[in-house]
């Protein structure tokens, strides 16, 4: 069974990603950043999540802002709280008393070779990591990363940018630049890969507790993806299902894929380079289908709904 080591800010889709975790794997930890919402709400929602499912997994708190420049966060889509503002009990149990980065580092020379690392946050947390212990890389056993537009339709203010790029765009270099070869589950594939609210709105229908939770802390995500009408995107879960499952993947391609950092439109972009003119390490796999039945039913397990649809 895979061994799973989640960065992550809670977050919405997060939280359906770090359900599957818990139902398809072991999870070592999660590993907490500021991102959707401040780091104060992303512990807490993730010590929340984590007490209602049962579970014992620790949980780190890491950096309270991007590396460089202070960037918005999500609220607007996730609720002000992250957790779709539904004043929810606070967990009682507290995070560990380790910096992210620090457990990211301690853990992975704990266990070469064993953990897949899923990256669903901006990449603060892992930057700073990298810088910890360069070497790093040589002990994960694999990186999944939710973030970047590779074809320029982001989903921020800035237009080529995606939010988990964009809110650190320097913590994105570190770990663009430095990590050999990495999985990354962009925001176009997200799109692609969006479910229809009748299938999503079965699953909460027919699931568990953990469902009810879901459909709670949803509710205004889920607004806002009608509003939009594009179907109920799951950012994160999709690239937890890549995570835990690579067989899924039906299409991708391997290419050398950089960020901007200068100011303007395109900072934080995620600029690929599809021709491989450019001399660059091909960094990154881009993920660009799977099968969206074996992903759905990865989520439909996590909601405890398979079958019952
Ligand atoms: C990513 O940004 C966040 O809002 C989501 O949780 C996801 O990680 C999608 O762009
Ligand atoms: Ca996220």
């Amino acid at each position: 069974m895979t061994t799973l080591l989640i960065d992550t800010d809670p977050g919405v889709d997060d939280a359906l990603a770090i359900l599957m975790a818990h139902a398809h794997a072991r999870v070592a930890g999660l590993c907490i950043a500021a991102g959707n919402v401040g780091l104060a709400h992303t512990v807490g929602n993730a010590l929340k999540l984590v007490e209602t499912i049962g579970v014992d997994t620790p949980v780190f708190a890491g950096c309270p802002s991007a590396l460089v420049l202070p960037a918005p966060g999500a609220g607007f889509v996730h609720g002000e709280d992250g957790f779709g503002d539904t004043a929810y009990l606070p967990a009682t149990r507290r995070a560990a008393d380790e910096h992210a980065a620090a457990a990211i580092v301690r853990l992975a020379r704990a266990r070469p070779g064993e953990l897949t690392l899923v990256a669903l946050a901006p990449l603060t947390n892992l930057a700073l990591a990298l810088r910890l212990d360069p070497d790093l890389p040589s002990r994960i056993a694999r990186l999944v990363v939710m973030g970047g537009a590779v074809t320029g339709r982001g989903n921020i203010h800035l237009a080529p940018v995606e939010f988990n790029i964009g809110f650190d765009p320097e913590a994105a270099h570190v770990v663009f630049s430095e990590w050999p070869q990495f999985d990354l589950v962009d925001w176009e594939a997200c799109l692609r890969h969006a479910m229809t609210f009748e299938a999503f709105e079965r699953m909460l229908d027919a699931g568990d507790a953990r469902a009810r939770f879901y459909a709670a802390i949803s509710r205004k995500a889920r607004a806002f993806n009608r509003s939009r009408g594009r179907g109920m995107i799951a950012a994160d879960a999709l690239a937890m299902a890549v995570a835990l499952d690579p067989s899924i993947v039906v299409q991708a391609e391997r290419h050398h894929v950089a960020i901007e950092l200068a100011s303007g439109l395109g900072r934080g972009a995620t600029v690929v380079d599809w021709h491989d003119r450019l001399g660059g390490r091909p960094n990154a796999n881009i993920v660009l289908a799977v099968d969206q039945g074996r992903f759905e039913a990865l989520v439909a397990t996590a909601l405890g709904a398979a079958g019952r649809g």
